[in-house]
């Protein structure tokens, strides 16, 4: 798409991205009770929840656009003796084998994406997945006050042209519930939630997914 989606995160001042998000928690005692583990994190950012992983024992592979992202995170990771394979590339196109992995997350950094884009990156999850793994997701809400904004640019029905926290401009892909068992066909779905978030007073509206490689 020509668009620079990787974020440059040595521009980004919040701590919102430095705590591991609640979720983790319950999945890697889960993963971690199934017997997973090779688990890979897509879009990893400065890597909050790939640095819980290893330190739960997972074998890790974080994954990103962002170079000063990527950096970030080899930093802490080097300081917590943790070992963690960084490596850079496009949600859209994975360099990694087929069944390479027994658990994935993707943590807000899927939707950077418009409509053709989603299903190359739902149908590069399910190959690089192994046949029982678990895959969690959340996607933005059409609920979302920003995908109801009418001063954006939209690029198709369910892709609005949003800025981002360190300024750049990249494309957010939105979707209703009814969209998103199509979305995620080639998967079980085990559970969808439907939250709002409050970032500094502005409602926020995503779903958290969780589906399953049959
Ligand atoms: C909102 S941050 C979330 C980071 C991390 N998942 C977390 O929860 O802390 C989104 C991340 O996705 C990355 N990203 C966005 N589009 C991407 C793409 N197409 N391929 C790989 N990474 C991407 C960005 O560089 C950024 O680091």
């Amino acid at each position: 798409m020509g668009i620079n989606k990787g974020w440059l995160w040595t521009k980004i001042d919040s701590d919102y991205w430095s705590e591991p998000s609640e979720e983790i928690y319950y999945l890697a005692s889960r993963w971690k009770d199934m017997g997973y583990k090779g688990f890979l994190d897509l879009g990893c950012g400065i890597g909050r929840h790939s640095i819980h992983m290893a330190s739960q024992g997972f074998d890790v592979t974080a994954y990103d656009l962002s170079d000063t992202g990527l950096q970030l995170l080899r930093d802490k990771a080097s300081k917590l003796d943790l070992s963690i394979q960084t490596v850079k590339g496009d949600n859209e196109k994975l360099p990694f084998k087929d069944s390479s992995f027994d658990c994935l997350l993707a943590y807000h950094s899927l939707y950077h994406s418009d409509s053709e884009g989603m299903g190359r990156i739902v149908s590069e999850m399910h190959r690089v997945l192994g046949s029982g793994g678990e895959v969690y997701l959340t996607l933005i809400s059409k609920s979302h006050p920003d995908y109801l904004r009418d001063d954006l640019e939209k690029l198709d029905a369910n892709t609005v042209m949003k800025p981002e926290e360190d300024g750049s401009i990249v494309p957010h892909y939105f979707v209703s519930y009814e969209e998103i068992e199509e979305l995620l066909h080639p998967f079980e779905v085990i559970k969808v939630k439907h939250v709002e978030d409050f970032f500094s007073g502005k409602s926020s509206w995503h779903y958290f997914v969780h589906i399953r490689k049959p």
